[in-house]
Protein backbone atom coordinates (compact mmCIF):
# COMPACT_ATOMS: atom_id res chain seq x y z
CA UNK A 1 0.00 0.00 0.00
CA UNK A 2 1.19 3.65 -0.71
CA UNK A 3 1.72 6.02 2.29
CA UNK A 4 0.40 9.38 3.20
CA UNK A 5 1.39 11.91 5.28
CA UNK A 6 -0.34 14.55 6.41
CA UNK A 7 -0.49 16.98 9.02
CA UNK A 8 0.01 20.78 9.46
CA UNK A 9 2.21 22.65 7.47
CA UNK A 10 5.58 22.57 9.31
CA UNK A 11 4.96 19.39 11.38
CA UNK A 12 7.76 17.57 9.22
CA UNK A 13 5.66 16.05 6.36
CA UNK A 14 8.15 16.58 3.68
CA UNK A 15 11.23 15.52 6.01
CA UNK A 16 9.49 12.71 7.29
CA UNK A 17 8.89 11.64 3.72
CA UNK A 18 12.66 12.16 2.79
CA UNK A 19 13.95 9.69 6.55
CA UNK A 20 10.98 7.11 5.19
CA UNK A 21 12.23 6.84 1.50
CA UNK A 22 15.89 6.60 2.86
CA UNK A 23 14.65 3.36 5.29
CA UNK A 24 11.82 2.19 2.52
CA UNK A 25 14.41 2.28 -0.84
CA UNK A 26 11.46 0.13 -2.63
CA UNK A 27 9.25 2.93 -2.38
CA UNK A 28 9.38 6.02 -4.59
CA UNK A 29 8.60 9.19 -2.67
CA UNK A 30 6.65 12.14 -4.29
CA UNK A 31 6.31 15.91 -2.84
CA UNK A 32 2.82 16.43 -4.05
CA UNK A 33 3.52 20.09 -3.89
CA UNK A 34 6.61 20.07 -5.81
CA UNK A 35 4.17 17.67 -8.34
CA UNK A 36 1.83 20.40 -8.34
CA UNK A 37 4.44 22.65 -9.26
CA UNK A 38 6.43 20.77 -12.00
CA UNK A 39 2.70 19.74 -13.49
CA UNK A 40 1.54 23.29 -13.41
CA UNK A 41 4.80 25.05 -13.88
CA UNK A 42 4.43 27.83 -11.62
CA UNK A 43 5.24 28.97 -7.86
CA UNK A 44 2.30 27.39 -5.72
CA UNK A 45 2.37 31.03 -4.55
CA UNK A 46 1.50 32.38 -7.64
CA UNK A 47 -1.43 29.80 -8.09
CA UNK A 48 -3.02 31.31 -5.16
CA UNK A 49 -2.14 34.54 -5.95
CA UNK A 50 -3.57 34.86 -9.55
CA UNK A 51 -6.07 32.00 -9.40
CA UNK A 52 -7.20 31.51 -6.25
CA UNK A 53 -7.52 29.01 -3.36
CA UNK A 54 -10.04 26.83 -5.01
CA UNK A 55 -8.27 26.71 -8.43
CA UNK A 56 -5.38 25.56 -6.37
CA UNK A 57 -7.50 22.76 -4.68
CA UNK A 58 -8.32 21.55 -7.86
CA UNK A 59 -4.92 21.60 -9.22
CA UNK A 60 -3.98 19.42 -6.15
CA UNK A 61 -6.86 16.80 -6.46
CA UNK A 62 -5.87 16.41 -10.42
CA UNK A 63 -2.55 15.90 -9.33
CA UNK A 64 -3.20 12.75 -6.50
CA UNK A 65 -5.57 10.81 -9.12
CA UNK A 66 -2.44 11.24 -11.47
CA UNK A 67 -0.55 9.81 -8.50
CA UNK A 68 -2.32 7.22 -7.40
CA UNK A 69 -4.15 6.21 -10.28
CA UNK A 70 -1.74 6.80 -13.03
CA UNK A 71 -0.08 9.55 -15.29
CA UNK A 72 -0.07 9.87 -18.71
CA UNK A 73 2.80 8.07 -20.61
CA UNK A 74 6.23 10.01 -20.59
CA UNK A 75 5.66 11.06 -17.36
CA UNK A 76 7.62 9.65 -13.95
CA UNK A 77 5.04 9.24 -11.13
CA UNK A 78 6.71 5.55 -10.35
CA UNK A 79 4.20 3.94 -11.97
CA UNK A 80 4.18 0.58 -10.54
CA UNK A 81 5.95 1.08 -7.26
CA UNK A 82 4.94 1.97 -4.10
CA UNK A 83 4.84 5.48 -3.08
CA UNK A 84 5.47 7.94 -0.52
CA UNK A 85 3.48 10.80 -0.50
CA UNK A 86 3.76 13.98 1.67
CA UNK A 87 0.90 15.84 0.98
CA UNK A 88 0.07 19.26 1.12
CA UNK A 89 -1.54 20.63 4.49
CA UNK A 90 -4.58 21.55 3.46
CA UNK A 91 -4.99 18.57 0.73
CA UNK A 92 -7.71 16.90 3.32
CA UNK A 93 -9.84 19.85 3.40
CA UNK A 94 -11.45 18.30 -0.05
CA UNK A 95 -13.65 15.94 -0.71
CA UNK A 96 -12.09 14.30 -4.28
CA UNK A 97 -8.17 13.94 -1.95
CA UNK A 98 -10.20 12.70 1.21
CA UNK A 99 -11.40 10.27 -0.99
CA UNK A 100 -8.56 9.17 -3.25
CA UNK A 101 -6.07 9.12 0.24
CA UNK A 102 -8.56 6.77 1.76
CA UNK A 103 -8.87 4.17 -1.65
CA UNK A 104 -5.26 4.23 -2.21
CA UNK A 105 -2.91 4.70 0.98
CA UNK A 106 -2.37 3.88 4.44
CA UNK A 107 -2.49 7.80 5.76
CA UNK A 108 -0.46 9.04 9.02
CA UNK A 109 -1.48 12.23 10.21
CA UNK A 110 2.04 13.78 12.05
CA UNK A 111 0.46 15.79 14.78
CA UNK A 112 2.51 18.92 16.53
CA UNK A 113 1.52 21.65 18.89
CA UNK A 114 1.06 24.44 17.97
CA UNK A 115 4.28 25.56 19.79
CA UNK A 116 6.21 23.23 17.57
CA UNK A 117 4.75 24.12 14.59
CA UNK A 118 5.15 28.13 15.01
CA UNK A 119 9.42 26.81 15.59
CA UNK A 120 9.22 25.54 12.89
CA UNK A 121 7.36 27.85 10.84
CA UNK A 122 9.89 30.78 12.09
CA UNK A 123 12.96 28.56 10.61
CA UNK A 124 11.46 28.07 7.12
CA UNK A 125 11.55 30.28 4.50
CA UNK A 126 8.89 28.99 1.93
CA UNK A 127 6.70 31.15 1.19
CA UNK A 128 3.03 29.60 2.45
CA UNK A 129 0.01 31.78 1.06
CA UNK A 130 -2.08 31.20 3.91
CA UNK A 131 0.22 32.41 6.49
CA UNK A 132 1.77 34.87 4.25
CA UNK A 133 -1.35 36.54 3.32
CA UNK A 134 1.05 39.39 1.77
CA UNK A 135 3.97 37.48 1.13
CA UNK A 136 5.88 38.27 3.65
CA UNK A 137 6.34 36.08 6.68
CA UNK A 138 4.17 36.97 9.63
CA UNK A 139 5.56 37.58 13.20
CA UNK A 140 5.55 34.90 15.92
CA UNK A 141 1.93 36.20 17.44
CA UNK A 142 0.19 36.53 14.51
CA UNK A 143 1.75 33.03 13.08
CA UNK A 144 0.63 31.53 16.13
CA UNK A 145 -3.03 32.78 16.20
CA UNK A 146 -3.54 31.69 12.52
CA UNK A 147 -1.93 28.75 13.21
CA UNK A 148 -4.50 27.95 16.18
CA UNK A 149 -7.35 28.80 13.93
CA UNK A 150 -6.77 26.89 11.08
CA UNK A 151 -5.92 23.76 13.50
CA UNK A 152 -9.64 24.38 15.00
CA UNK A 153 -10.82 24.48 11.60
CA UNK A 154 -8.94 20.83 10.44
CA UNK A 155 -7.87 18.75 13.44
CA UNK A 156 -10.85 16.28 12.77
CA UNK A 157 -10.25 16.43 9.08
CA UNK A 158 -6.44 15.24 9.79
CA UNK A 159 -7.88 12.99 12.22
CA UNK A 160 -10.28 11.59 10.10
CA UNK A 161 -8.22 10.98 7.20
CA UNK A 162 -5.57 9.30 9.24
CA UNK A 163 -5.39 5.67 10.06
CA UNK A 164 -2.55 6.50 12.45
CA UNK A 165 -1.71 9.26 14.67
CA UNK A 166 2.06 10.20 15.36
CA UNK A 167 2.51 12.60 17.87
CA UNK A 168 6.23 14.03 16.17
CA UNK A 169 6.68 16.48 19.57
CA UNK A 170 10.04 15.83 20.44
CA UNK A 171 10.69 13.59 17.55
CA UNK A 172 13.34 13.56 14.70
CA UNK A 173 12.32 12.72 11.43
CA UNK A 174 14.13 9.49 11.43
CA UNK A 175 12.14 8.85 14.83
CA UNK A 176 9.40 9.59 13.23
CA UNK A 177 9.42 7.57 10.07
CA UNK A 178 10.87 4.55 12.60
CA UNK A 179 7.56 4.79 14.52
CA UNK A 180 5.31 4.72 10.77
CA UNK A 181 7.40 1.69 9.59
CA UNK A 182 7.06 -0.39 12.72
CA UNK A 183 3.07 0.46 11.96
CA UNK A 184 2.61 -0.73 8.31
C1 LIG B 1 -1.32 24.45 2.34
C2 LIG B 1 -0.12 23.85 2.65
C3 LIG B 1 1.05 23.90 1.77
C4 LIG B 1 0.63 24.08 0.30
C5 LIG B 1 -0.28 25.26 0.18
C6 LIG B 1 -1.55 25.14 1.04
C7 LIG B 1 -2.43 24.37 3.33
O1 LIG B 1 1.80 22.69 1.89
O2 LIG B 1 0.02 22.93 -0.19
O3 LIG B 1 0.43 26.41 0.55
O4 LIG B 1 -3.59 24.66 2.93
O5 LIG B 1 -2.18 24.01 4.50
P1 LIG B 1 2.78 22.36 3.17
O6 LIG B 1 1.91 21.79 4.25
O7 LIG B 1 3.73 21.36 2.61
O8 LIG B 1 3.42 23.64 3.55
Amino acid sequence: MNIALTGFMGCGKTSVGKALAELLPEYVRIDLDEYIESMAGRRISDIFQEDGESAFRDLEAHALAKIFIGAKSGEDTGEGRRKIISLGGGTITTEPCRKLIHEHSVCFYLKASSDTLVANLLNDSTVRPLLSPDGSHLAEPQLRARIELLMSERTHLYESAADHIITTDGLTYEQAAAHIISLL
